[in-house]
This record gives structure tokens, C-alpha cells and sequence, in this order.
């Protein structure tokens, strides 16, 4: 308003600017849509510069677009119709890419840059993404000489749950056994064992633990007492197996 006439050198001005991702850190849910955005600074027009998003490096393009087309690279084909690139700002140089149908795979670094002739400038999100895991299922195996087996599974975990089992009084057992294996989707199904011994403990509870997003599964148990013990000698069951949700 105080130049009217020498919007160019205004232009020049600003051609010299930063950028800045909105968070360094996100976390999305498995299945959900993640939103990152970023940002120049001082706020201009970008409509006329080359904008985009790139994995960790600039062959794994995600959505491109170099003078006003869009590009495909290396990664595209991951993200072709599950990501949209939101522009209605970029006039004041801002852009937010939104991803879709959020999967173990979309977890990493993405650079955001914008270009104008000489000046590139970018910036990174770290995504993380999260799956809470199903019900955690229990299994007993018991046997005559009253040891039993405790065995806890779960799957659909990511990242990495923690594992802890517990008795009745709220006192750690440690496991005799954590074993978690990836499937397919990248996501983890996790088993945890222990062998109690000539048992005492009245009842345990498995707990995991999603250490990104604090969500717990929990699933209890009652182990057998005497009368149990009984009517196990008497049938002359050596091994059993209860399942129980
Ligand atoms: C994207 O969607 C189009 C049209 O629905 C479809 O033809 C194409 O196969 C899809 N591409 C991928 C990689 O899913
Ligand atoms: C989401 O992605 C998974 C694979 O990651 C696919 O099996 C599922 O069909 C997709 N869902 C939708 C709604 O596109
Ligand atoms: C099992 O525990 C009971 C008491 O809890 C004890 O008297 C017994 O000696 C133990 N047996 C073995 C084999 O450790």
C-alpha cells in the first residue's frame, strides 16, 4: 500500500524466504488420514513456484507439482489415489498435503519445499503411525505336576507394544518368553509367555502397551485352584487348553 507502482520491487524484496512444517512430529492412526502442512516465511504467493511433498529423498516424489503439473516418481504410485495436495493458500504460502488410508508404510520423513527460479527451500514432518491391537486372547496349558503355561497374543500392534504381565496383587511376573512377528500390512502380532511353576498366583493379567499412543490392552485370567487340581487328576487330563476372550 505505501509502493503502489513498484510491486516488482517488493517482489525482489521477498524473493529470499524460509520454510517451516507446522509440527516436526505427528502421529497418524492406522487407517485414518494424516494432514501436514507447511508454510514460507514471510507469508507470499507461491501459486507461480514449483511446490511439493518427497519421502527421504527427491526420487521418492509424493505429490509434485512443477510449473502447475504434477509429477510421478519413484514413490508415486503408493500414494496416487490416496493423497491430495490442498492449495487454496498458496497464495499466502501455505500448502498442506493430506494422506488417506494411513498404513505402516507412510511412516518416515517428508520434506516439504517450494522453488522460485534460484531459491529452494524445504522443510521436514517426522509421521509416525499407530495401530491398536485386538483383544489380547489367553491361553493355559496345564499340567499334572501343577506348572502352567500362560501364553498372551495379540495382533495388529504398531508400533512395538510393551508387554507385562501381572498377579493378583499387581506385581510384575517376569515372562519366560516376547516374540512378536510383522505380517504382511508391516503390522506386529505379539505373543508373550510364562511358566508358572508349582503356582501360586490366584490369577495373572496381560497387559500391552502402545507406546506411542499410551492405548492398552488388557485381558485377565483365573488360574486353577485345588478343586480344579481334582477334577484335572481324576479325568486324567495331562494337558489342557482353555481359550478364553
Ligand atoms: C487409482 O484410481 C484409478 C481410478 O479409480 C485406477 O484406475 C488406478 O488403478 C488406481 N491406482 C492405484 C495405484 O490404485
Ligand atoms: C486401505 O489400505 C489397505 C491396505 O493398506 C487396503 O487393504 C484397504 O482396502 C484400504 N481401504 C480403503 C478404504 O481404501
Ligand atoms: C510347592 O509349594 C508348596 C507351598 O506353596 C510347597 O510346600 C511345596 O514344597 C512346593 N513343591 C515343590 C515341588 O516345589
Amino acid at each position: 500500500p505505501f509502493c503502489h507502482g513498484c510491486l516488482s520491487a517488493v517482489r525482489l524484496h521477498f524473493e529470499h524466504f524460509t520454510v517451516s512444517s507446522s509440527r516436526s512430529h505427528q502421529v497418524a492412526m492406522l487407517g485414518g488420514h494424516a494432514e501436514l502442512s507447511c508454510q514460507l516465511s514471510p507469508p507470499q504467493n507461491a501459486e507461480h513456484m514449483n511446490v511439493g511433498w518427497y519421502r527421504d529423498h527427491y526420487s521418492q516424489l509424493v505429490h509434485v507439482y512443477e510449473h502447475r503439473k504434477k509429477l510421478s516418481g519413484k514413490n508415486t504410485q503408493n500414494y496416487v489415489n490416496r493423497t491430495v495436495l490442498l492449495m487454496d493458500a498458496l497464495g499466502e504460502g501455505k500448502m498442506t498435503l493430506r494422506i488417506h488410508n494411513i498404513s505402516v508404510f507412510d511412516e518416515g520423513q517428508y520434506h516439504c519445499f517450494f522453488q522460485d527460479d534460484d531459491t529452494y527451500e524445504e522443510a521436514t514432518t517426522d509421521l509416525k503411525v499407530a495401530a491398536l491391537g485386538m483383544n489380547i486372547q489367553i491361553n493355559l496349558q496345564v499340567s499334572d505336576t501343577k506348572d502352567i503355561i500362560v501364553e498372551c497374543s495379540s495382533g495388529g500392534w504398531f508400533p512395538q507394544a510393551l508387554m507385562e504381565l501381572r498377579d493378583s496383587r499387581g506385581n510384575v511376573i517376569p515372562p519366560s518368553s516376547k516374540i512378536s512377528s510383522q505380517d504382511v500390512a508391516g503390522l506386529l502380532h505379539l505373543k508373550m509367555s510364562v511358566l508358572l511353576k508349582n503356582n501360586t498366583h490366584r490369577s495373572v493379567t496381560c497387559c500391552f502397551h502402545n507406546p506411542v499412543t499410551s492405548q492398552k490392552k488388557r485381558a485377565g485370567i483365573v488360574l486353577p485352584g485345588e478343586c480344579l487340581w481334582l477334577s484335572f487328576l481324576f479325568s486324567s487330563v495331562r494337558q489342557t487348553k482353555y481359550k478364553i476372550k
